[in-house]
């Protein structure tokens, strides 16, 4: 007879992140867990797909402690993620916000916080759980001392990373926190993509149109979907108490150009230029955005300025190999995303 595998259960499996995690340890062969994956529909193509894979795939509801109960029975390990940006774009919260005149981003941020409590108070009763990583960003209001207090959709997050702290101290024995860096598939989103090189009319030179010190400041450039699963491979074997900022190098907006030039063989011009998020629209957007990027140059993306118990992976103990930056830019279609210039 063989041994049962441990169980990890992933959230957002359907994701970015959680689908890193699942694709890393199907990759295995064979893979150390028993996988079972989280959605908030079972029946959709991607999770039919996942279940073609082999993963369990499981309803579980973040606003629905008990769906989470259930999701969470017979866990050896869990990572969890949330969605900020589900909370900010549902309809019904944004009735909510319009009726009440409250802002949309504090009520998202609210709801993301709350759904984080209940994941953890859902694991916090899981007795046969020995490993949480938990998917968080720092509390850029708390640290900034109120200097940055509009970037709800790191605040979340962290407002119930201290609640887990303080109240569940038996799982936080257990629990590995990831703060993942700066998506590089923001480059292809609409607001990343205000960073995004354009090219020249000839196509021989990339122009990167952002002053410093915002252009100058080094961000944890980061592939959600290449990285996050070696990242929580490396968090469940590492011993607990760790946070971690997960970056593949840390690169200013330049560097990155800089970069994206050698691989595509173009020169590298800046413009000295303040970006703006205006053509975005949405003010709450705009300011959550102004505030991050303020936040960034002065704290760091992940507080490391000013909080010294945020490791780099290295730190781990534990081997991490991510690719370079250059190879994540080797492997996209710039092609279909550099806008040329007149
Ligand atoms: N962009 C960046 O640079 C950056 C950097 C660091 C952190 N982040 C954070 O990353 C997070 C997003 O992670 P991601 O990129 O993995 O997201 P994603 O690709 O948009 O996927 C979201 C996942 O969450 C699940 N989900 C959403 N709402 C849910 C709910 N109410 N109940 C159950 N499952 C739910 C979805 O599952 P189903 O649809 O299948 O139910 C899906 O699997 C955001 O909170 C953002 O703040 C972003």
């Amino acid at each position: 007879m063989t041994a049962e595998k441990p169980l990890l259960v992933v959230l957002g499996a359907t994701g970015n992140q959680g689908g890193s995690v699942i694709s890393h340890f199907l990759s295995q062969s064979p893979s150390p867990y028993k996988l079972r994956g989280v959605t908030r529909n079972p029946s959709s193509p991607n999770s039919i797909r996942l279940v073609s894979r082999g993963v369990e795939m499981v309803a579980g509801e973040f606003d629905d402690p008990s769906s989470l109960d259930a999701a969470f029975q017979g866990a050896t390990a869990i990572f969890s993620v949330t969605d900020f940006w589900q909370s900010f774009k549902n309809p019904a919260l944004r009735e909510i916000a319009s009726a009440s005149g409250q802002k949309i981003s504090i009520l998202s941020r609210d709801n993301e916080a709350q759904q984080n409590r209940n994941i953890i108070d859902a694991a916090a009763k899981v007795d046969t759980l020995e490993r949480f990583v938990y998917s968080s960003l720092p509390n850029t209001s708390k640290l900034s001392g109120g200097k940055y207090s509009h970037v709800y959709h790191f605040d979340g997050k962290a407002i119930a990373e201290e609640y887990g702290r303080s109240t569940h101290p038996k799982l936080w024995e257990k629990t590995n926190v990831l703060y993942v860096g700066y998506y590089l598939e923001n480059y292809f989103d609409a607001a990343g993509g205000i960073f995004r090189p354009k090219l020249s009319k000839d196509k021989s030179t990339l122009i990167l149109s952002v002053a410093a010190p915002l252009a100058t400041s080094p961000l944890p450039m980061y592939s959600s979907i290449d990285d996050t699963g070696l990242l929580v491979d490396a968090l469940l074997q590492a011993s607990p108490g760790h946070k971690i900022i997960g970056a593949k190098q840390w690169l200013d907006l330049q560097g990155f150009t800089k970069v994206l030039g050698q691989v595509l063989g173009k020169n590298v011009e800046s413009i000295e230029e303040s970006p703006s998020f205006e053509s975005l629209g949405d003010p709450d957007l705009i300011e959550d955005l102004t505030d991050m990027m303020g936040w960034c140059v002065e704290f760091g993306f992940d507080g490391g300025k000013v909080d010294n118990s945020v490791l780099q992976q290295s730190d781990l103990g534990v081997p991490v190999l991510l690719q370079s930056v250059e190879d994540w830019c080797r492997k996209q279609d710039w092609e279909k995303w550099l806008e040329v210039v007149e």
